[in-house]
Parts: structure tokens; C-alpha cells; sequence
């Protein structure tokens, strides 16, 4: 995680490593008419020269400019003036992290023009800037052996910016420490990242901050409280199962706001077994967990005043002569019974299970959940945006919201009762699969049975939650998203 300041230093004379300055196509920015005029002309040359188009996705790095204090100069395309909205800028933002990744260099500094179209706000701007490049930067070495004589890399980023602008530099902090988190969590190995990993990361963000409090839920508590559905996946698994319930007061006995997410640390389908290829990317089917443990970590360390729990049904979904079968049924907590018709539609029995004890325990104002739940989330929507769902129309406007403003977008699908029908068994009340059309829709659907009552959001993160590939990463999303509307149910 980098380390973030605001800086009122000028471009040709701050005193940094890196001076970083937007350029746009076929006007100056009041930075870069700076470096121009103390380098005697130096961008005027490469732009005529045809070096310098100042469009979206280049960027240039230049030595030793004269005139210029700084050793380096990164210069990035913003596209054109006119066209230069929120989406422009966040984008700019990624590139210029992209490139201070590749330089040897632990600190730099960043002037960028405020937004043209869309209003100014030098907060969002400056927790926008923060946020993207803190994201470009990312290293994993967790189980890496430590490079011995690595070259530096940015630890340090000072933003240009009035004292104006400090909230959005607090909130970028605790956003980026929730993504972190997530992401870290996320990539760990499912050998390492167990239930009982990811529980033991719950206790560090209770022992961290004295206004939290967990517990951990053991299979005993479990079979008490009959989660069946919860039970039925982990049986299968060497690896105990935990049901984490995080909360934060930070607003009296005021009723809380609710977060759920899928913790299956890894997911091998259980008996309906995975086919070969990808199956290791299900050690990602924790990053619902991830994410709402994230988002909890953000909102504590920026003393939100709401109350909030954080309820995290964590297993593996393994293949074993204990496991539970295709055409088992099974008695969830709220008494609902359900037909499993395949063992790989996991995500939704832990769900329900954790889902009913949280209403009916927390009572909360409104409850949002996160998982990985469904390949056609990631078919109906990609890597874009994550899939929104919910009955209630101002409680979904308000996630939307929050998604576009933080970067992290989500679109909304439908939650038609019309869709139904495919659920229905003739064994048990519900089975856990839907057949072949609609299968984020009829996903939800299932999990809209057991928070009757609640006002209640489902976030599919299938296809945002990770990077596909050998080389991808957890992205921490949807962290972003889930603090901001948790910002600004607060404000
Ligand atoms: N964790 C998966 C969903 C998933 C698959 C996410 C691929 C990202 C990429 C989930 O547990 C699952 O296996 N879902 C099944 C449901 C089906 C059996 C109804 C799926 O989507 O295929
Ligand atoms: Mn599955
Ligand atoms: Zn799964």
C-alpha cells in the first residue's frame, strides 16, 4: 500500500524523483504550460516533433529536462480537453500507475487537471488519483522468496492538491488498506487461505481497532442452530468450517447495516466436480468474503458513524466420501428445505444459512452481500461491472451510485418472481439450481428467499472480483463500491 500526501509544490520546481503531469490532446494543462515554459520550450518540441499527442493510454518518461528540479518528468495523455469526465480521469490515473510501476523510483508526484464535464470535486479527484495508482502498484510476495537486491519501487505518492481536497486523501487511506486486504486475501493459496485463515484475519481487525468485536462460529454452533445448508458443504472438507460475525458501533444502539460474503476458500465443485482448467482460479471463491471484511476494515478506520456487521460463512468445497450428494436435501436455519441438484451451486447454501442469521439476528437497516456466485454473472456482464440485485429500487440506485463514483460499477439485473418456476422441486420447498437460462438471476432469486423482510442487495463480483490468467491478481473489488455507499449513508 502506498503511502499518500497532498503537496502544493510547483511542477518545474518540486523537489521529488518523479514529476507526473497530464498532458492533454491539443491543449496545455496549467502544469505542463509550467514545465514547457521552465524547460524553455521542451514539450512545445516533442509535441510538434509528434512525440507528445497527449492521447489516452501514452505516456512518455524524459530525463534530466532542464529547467525542471526533478531528475524525471512522466508525462500522460489525457485525451482531449472536452472529453476529459470522471471516467477520462480515473483512466489517465491507472496509466500514470502503470508506468511509476516500471520505474525505479519510491516517491512521485502528481499534477492532474480537475475534470471538465461532470463537477469539480477535489476530493474525488484526489481519492480517485490515490486509489487508481495505490491499484497499478500492487506487488504479491506473500509466499514469494524476498528479492535480494530488487530495484526501489514507489512506496510514496504526493498529490497536488488544496488543503481542500484532505477528506478525499483520508478516505483514499482507508479505501486502499480495505482493497489491500481483499486482494491479499484473495491471492493467498486455498493450502494457506482456510477458513481458519481467513477467521484469523478477522481477529487481527478486532484486535486492531477497540470498537470491534468477533465471533467465530464453530460447526457445534453451527449444528445448533441448524445450518444445514452451511453443515452439508463443508462436509466434505478436512478443513473446519467458520461462520465470522464481525460488529462496529460507531452510532450507539442505532440498528446496524449489514454485509455478507461468500467465503468458499476453495472450490473444487464437490462431487458435481469441476472440469480441468481454471478450477485453481476457485481459490478466488473467498473474494465475496474478502471483500466485506474489506470494506468493514475501511469503514472502522474511518469511524463511519453507522453501525455495521460483517457475517462471513467461510468453507471449502471438496470432493469426499463424507460429502453431501446430489439429491441430498437439506434443512437450512430458516427452516426452508432445499434439494441439491448439483453440489457445485455452493455459494448460495453457505449463503442462505449466514443470510437468515444475520436478519434475524441483526434486524439490520439494510443488507448487502458479495460472491462470487455464478459463471453467468461473468458471461452476462465480463470484468466490467459487477451484478446488481435487489427488490428495492432506492437501495439498488444507491449501490449504482456508489459503483460509478468509486470506479468499481455494477449494472442491475432482474429479480422477477416470473423466474421462480425454475426453482421448484418436488423433494424439498427449493432446489439450488435453476437449469440452464438465467442462472445469476435464478441464483439470486434463491438467496431473495431467505432475507424476506430485509431490505437486501446481492452483488454477483464472479467476473470483478479477480484478474483471469496466470498472472492475474484479486482486484479488492467490491470494496470501492461498498464503502462509498456505506460514506454516503453516513453523510
Ligand atoms: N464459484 C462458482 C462460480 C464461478 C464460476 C465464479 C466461474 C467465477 C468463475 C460457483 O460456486 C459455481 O460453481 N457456480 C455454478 C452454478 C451452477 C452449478 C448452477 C456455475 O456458475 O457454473
Ligand atoms: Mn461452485
Ligand atoms: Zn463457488
Amino acid at each position: 500500500m502506498l503511502e499518500f500526501s497532498l503537496s502544493s509544490a510547483a511542477a518545474d520546481t518540486a523537489d521529488t524523483p518523479c514529476v507526473v503531469v497530464g498532458v492533454f490532446d491539443g491543449a496545455p494543462t496549467a502544469a505542463a504550460a509550467a514545465l514547457d515554459l521552465a524547460s524553455g520550450g521542451v514539450l512545445t518540441r516533442l509535441r510538434e516533433a509528434g512525440d507528445l499527442s497527449g492521447k489516452p493510454s501514452a505516456t512518455l518518461v524524459l530525463h534530466g529536462v532542464a529547467g525542471v528540479k526533478s531528475p524525471r518528468v512522466l508525462l500522460v495523455g489525457l485525451g482531449r480537453k472536452q472529453e476529459f469526465d470522471r471516467r477520462a480521469y480515473a483512466r489517465a490515473c491507472a496509466d500514470a500507475g502503470l508506468a511509476l510501476k516500471g520505474l525505479p523510483i519510491e516517491r512521485a508526484t502528481l499534477w492532474l487537471p480537475p475534470v471538465e464535464t461532470g463537477g469539480q470535486d477535489p476530493n474525488w479527484c484526489v481519492r480517485t488519483a490515490a486509489l487508481a495508482i495505490d491499484h497499478a502498484c500492487y506487488r504479491y510476495t506473500a509466499t514469494l522468496k524476498p528479492a535480494e537486491h530488487g530495484a526501489p519501487h514507489l512506496g510514496k505518492l504526493e498529490i497536488a492538491a488544496g488543503a481542500d481536497a484532505q477528506r478525499g486523501l483520508d478516505e483514499a487511506r482507508a479505501i486502499a488498506r480495505g482493497v489491500a486486504f481483499a486482494r491479499e486475501l484473495g491471492c493467498l493459496p486455498p493450502n494457506l487461505c482456510t477458513p481458519t485463515h481467513v477467521a484469523a484475519q478477522a481477529r487481527l481487525i478486532a484486535d486492531e481497532h477497540p470498537g470491534v468485536t468477533l465471533e467465530v462460529l464453530e460447526r457445534e454452533d453451527m449444528q445448533k442452530l441448524g445450518m444445514g445448508a452451511l453443515l452439508a458443504v463443508s462436509s466434505g472438507s478436512a478443513t473446519p468450517p467458520k461462520l465470522i460475525v464481525l460488529q462496529y458501533q460507531g452510532a450507539g444502539d442505532a440498528k446496524p447495516y449489514a454485509l455478507v460474503g461468500k467465503g468458499v476458500t476453495f472450490d473444487a465443485g464437490g462431487l458435481n466436480i469441476k472440469p480441468t482448467g481454471g478450477m485453481e482460479e476457485m481459490k478466488y471463491d473467498m473474494c465475496g468474503a474478502a471483500g466485506v471484511l474489506g470494506a468493514f476494515l475501511a469503514a472502522v478506520e474511518l469511524k463511519l458513524p453507522l453501525n455495521l456487521v460483517c457475517v462471513v460463512p467461510s468453507v471449502e468445497n471438496m470432493v469426499d466420501g463424507a460429502g453431501y450428494r446430489p439429491s441430498d436435501v437439506l434443512h437450512t436455519h430458516a427452516g426452508i428445505t432445499v434439494e441439491v441438484l448439483n453440489t457445485d451451486a455452493e455459494g448460495r447454501l453457505i449463503l442462505c444459512d449466514a443470510l437468515s442469521y444475520t436478519c434475524k439476528r441483526f434486524a439490520p437497516v439494510a443488507l448487502v452481500d458479495a460472491a462470487t456466485l455464478t459463471g453467468a454473472c461473468v458471461v452476462a456482464l465480463g470484468a466490467q461491472a459487477s451484478g446488481l440485485f435487489s427488490a428495492d429500487d432506492r437501495l439498488a440506485d444507491e449501490l449504482l451510485a456508489a459503483g460509478t463514483s468509486s470506479s468499481d460499477r455494477a449494472w442491475r439485473l432482474p429479480l422477477w418472481d416470473d423466474y421462480r418456476v425454475q426453482l421448484e422441486s418436488a423433494f424439498a420447498d427449493m432446489a439450488n439450481i435453476g437449469g440452464k437460462s438465467a442462472g445469476a438471476i435464478t441464483a439470486a432469486l434463491f438467496l431473495s428467499r431467505f432475507t424476506e423482510g430485509t431490505r437486501w442487495a446481492h452483488l454477483d463480483v464472479a467476473g470483478t472480483a479477480w484478474v483471469s490468467g496466470r498472472k492475474g491478481y484479486a482486484t479488492g473489488r467490491p470494496v470501492p463500491l461498498l464503502v462509498q455507499w456505506l460514506i454516503n449513508q453516513s453523510t
